[in-house]
């Protein structure tokens, strides 16, 4: 007998009336007519009708501070709302920080991010405060809440690597305690010159463990800034190919057109990785602008049209950098869109894949996915179809994990029914 038998469900890739067997934890079969037929259906000791809604593997977030993240208003607020106060804030408030503080937030935005559905996270923990504080916090997190969430930790030397006088040491012994990825900022460091040595060091270091890349890289609005360039070339040098990320790559928006058109195709050789922050990179970039003001957000178009790996994440929730968030993956999906004008139908679906299975090869993520042998994990959303689901920012109507339902949010209602009209309100009617 299954465990779990998912009826009726469409998929991302729009098969319909898919029904989604469960055992032990795992999908053992996908089939289009599977358990459509109540009396020929495997038997099975839970049944989910998906109502032919949208069932989908679980939102992935690939960019993300968990230390930081809940800590809005601590010590005071970011008054200029600009990227630089929010880094001397962020500089404010670590000597405060307590490992109980950090390990309380952290778990109130983990149970946020379950009940929407998102269950991996690749966050960055700042390495510079030689206590290691947020890295103890965070790595105690990743253990707690592993049974719900996967938790992916980047080495991130806040302040530079060599800007910042113990940050290598302390990065190396983040690595050793545990964390995952190795993180930079080569922007952030005193010279274009001293950020590229940066990424160099650390690339070198990632090659010798055998560890993924995910860099912080030209956050900025500055056309000149080359670090991404240098971040392709070490990859290609110390044969890293697909497994490194440069995050943000918000200059590249700025950029000359025809340095872009020799280094997209460095960018292909090199496999990058790429991870915009829609919500961030429209609210942090063209600060300086006054009209017309730059959008900022890298060129995702282009980078998806030479076969990158392309991945929208949150980067902040209620931080110094950002007040607003709730660890709504779709709310992020629908600002790349909008940012990126990528409006087109097959451009809007690969806006949901950028909250979806694009982070999930990022951060290699094992067993991910709608298909036999994989975990099952998945969410059941009140949107017939990826588009629908972004339009909507549609409700999680349950979220499963290994088979369990983890979390539920009911539909909504309405108080203005009137009499012979549902007291539900379907946002999916306009079709
Ligand atoms: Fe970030």
């Amino acid at each position: 007998m299954l465990d779990l038998l998912v009826r009726n469900a469409t998929l991302p890739d729009g098969r319909r009336g898919v029904g989604i067997a469960v055992e032990g934890g795992r999908i053992v079969e996908v089939r289009e007519g599977l358990g459509v037929d109540a009396t020929s259906a495997p038997a099975a000791h839970e049944v989910l009708d998906a109502a032919g809604l949208l069932v989908s593997a679980p939102f992935v977030d690939a960019h993300f501070h968990m230390d930081a993240t809940l800590s809005y208003g601590l010590p005071r607020v970011n008054q200029s709302g600009t990227l630089l106060e929010g880094i001397a804030l962020w500089g404010e408030l670590k000597p405060q920080l307590t490992h109980e503080a950090i390990v309380e937030r952290a778990l109130a935005y983990c149970d946020w991010a379950v009940a929407r559905g998102l269950l991996a996270i690749r966050s960055h923990v700042d390495v510079c405060d030689d206590r290691l504080l947020a890295v103890q916090a965070l790595l105690d997190v990743k253990r707690r809440v592993a049974p719900y969430l996967d938790l992916q930790l980047v080495a991130f030397p806040q302040d530079g690597v060599l800007r910042s006088p113990h940050a290598l040491t302390n990065l190396k012994r983040a690595l050793a305690m545990g964390v995952d990825v190795v993180g930079g900022i080569p922007h952030f460091e005193r010279t274009m010159a001293e950020g590229a040595e940066s990424v160099r060091l650390l690339c070198e270091l990632a090659a010798l463990q055998g560890r993924l890349v995910d860099m912080h890289c030209d956050e900025s609005d500055d056309p000149l800034s080359r670090h991404v360039e240098t971040l392709a070339a070490e990859t290609v040098r110390l044969g890293l190919q697909g497994r490194v990320t440069g995050s943000h790559l918000t200059s590249m928006h700025s950029m000359d057109n025809y340095y872009v058109s020799k280094l997209l195709p460095l960018l292909a050789e090199a496999r990058l990785n790429v991870v915009a922050n829609p919500l961030i990179n429209i609210t942090l970039q063209g600060r300086h602008d006054t009209y017309p003001k730059r959008r900022g957000m890298t060129r995702v178009p282009e980078q998806l049209a030479i076969g990158l790996t392309v991945a929208f994440g949150h980067d902040c929730v209620m931080d110094p950098w950002y007040s607003l968030g709730s660890g709504d993956m779709l709310e992020v999906a629908a600002m790349g869109l909008h940012v990126a004008q990528m409006t087109s139908q097959a451009a809007m679906r690969q806006c949901f894949d950028a909250v979806t299975t694009a982070p999930a090869g990022i951060l290699q993520l094992e067993g991910y996915g709608l298909e036999p042998g994989n975990h099952a994990d998945f969410v059941w959303l009140q949107a017939h179809d990826p588009v629908e689901a972004i339009r909507l920012r549609a409700t999680r109507l349950a979220v499963y994990r290994r088979g369990r339902r983890i979390a539920a949010t009911p539909l909504a209602t309405a108080s203005l029914a009137l009499a012979g009209r549902p007291a539900s309100v379907d946002f999916t009617l306009v079709r």
